[in-house]
């Protein structure tokens, strides 16, 4: 599967199934009217980063080069190049729960609260405060950059996260990687974890003292990297992170704050494997999540 071909074909597949238009699926350039080129600021452009937060290897730096070709050179942008997720992006919708700040404790004995990310994640692959330890394979603390500025919350490792210690990358995962690429932050630039950090047997839900035991971890994750949006993924993640019992589709379409973080709920990807029709809510739900990581 990393043909690259294979890779646009899928990639095509899952944006029909989304409900776009089969006409900007073609990758291949279309004859544009004359007139200005499409609304399509550079800055939004695949390989454009919009804000310094995108450090690297290649950044904008290795940009300007292209953009100060001779005229002669430039031409129009094809629909195809274009961000396709802004296209018919939902409005940025109302404030919802509002989840404040734990209050600092200076002189907490919680050895949590003074470890780094790296810590965070060597405390959890040991950790033996519930019985989910007894079953796992691997812990899954969660994976990403440190300054990530979008983080996603699922519910707990699968069987492949378990095997592999990695989160989200089952079928679930798969699905969930393919959106963060339509919405072009690829997912090595995205924290992504899950409320619990040991699967569950048969893959339950994980009960609430489960829960209760092990979120202080989540907690600390997101207080440390602080990103621009969290993405609360299916109901164990929306439940958890804004303490109510509202349902999913309740939840959807405000913009909550957790501890100062605006926070989206939106369905959870193995959903989406089971019922397609929650695919075009879910589009919906994370190009708000997208837009709130450039505001
Ligand atoms: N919308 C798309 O166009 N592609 C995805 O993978 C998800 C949503
Ligand atoms: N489902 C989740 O909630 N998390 C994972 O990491 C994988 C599947």
């Amino acid at each position: 599967m990393t043909d690259p071909r294979e890779l646009l074909a899928r990639y095509l597949q899952q944006r029909a199934a989304m409900g776009e238009s089969p006409l900007i699926l073609d990758a291949t350039p279309v004859k544009e009217a004359p007139g200005p080129a499409p609304a399509s600021p550079d800055e939004h452009g695949p390989a454009q980063p919009s804000t310094d937060q995108h450090r690297g290897a290649q950044t904008s730096r290795d940009k300007p080069a292209q953009r100060s070709a001779p005229l002669a050179r430039v031409r129009p942008r094809s629909p195809a190049s274009k961000p396709d997720w802004r296209r018919g992006a939902p409005p940025i919708p109302a404030t919802g729960i509002v989840v404040p700040a734990a209050e600092k404790d200076l002189f907490s004995t919680d050895p949590l609260s003074s470890m780094q990310l790296e810590e965070v994640a060597a405390a959890i692959r040991q950790c033996a405060k519930c019985v989910l330890c007894r079953e796992r394979a691997n812990a899954v603390p969660g994976e990403g950059p440190a300054d990530a500025r979008l983080v996603v919350v699922g519910e707990g490792p699968g069987a492949t996260e378990d095997e592999t210690g990695r989160p989200f990358v089952g079928r679930a995962g798969q699905l969930l990687t393919e959106i963060l690429a339509a919405i072009e932050l690829p997912r090595e630039r995205v924290f992504i974890c899950n409320v619990v950090k040991c699967r569950p047997p048969d893959n339950r839900k994980p009960q609430q003292d489960e829960i209760d035991t092990c979120v202080p971890y989540l907690y600390r994750q997101l207080d440390l990297i602080r990103p621009k949006v969290i993405l609360a993924m299916g109901n164990t993640a929306a439940e958890t992170l804004l303490n109510t019992r509202q349902s999913l589709g309740s939840l959807r379409g405000r913009v909550h704050q957790f501890r100062g973080v605006p926070l989206i709920v939106t369905y959870h990807p193995a959903a989406l494997l089971r019922n397609p029709h929650w695919k075009k809510p879910t589009w919906d739900d994370v190009r708000i999540a997208r837009q709130l990581v450039d505001a």
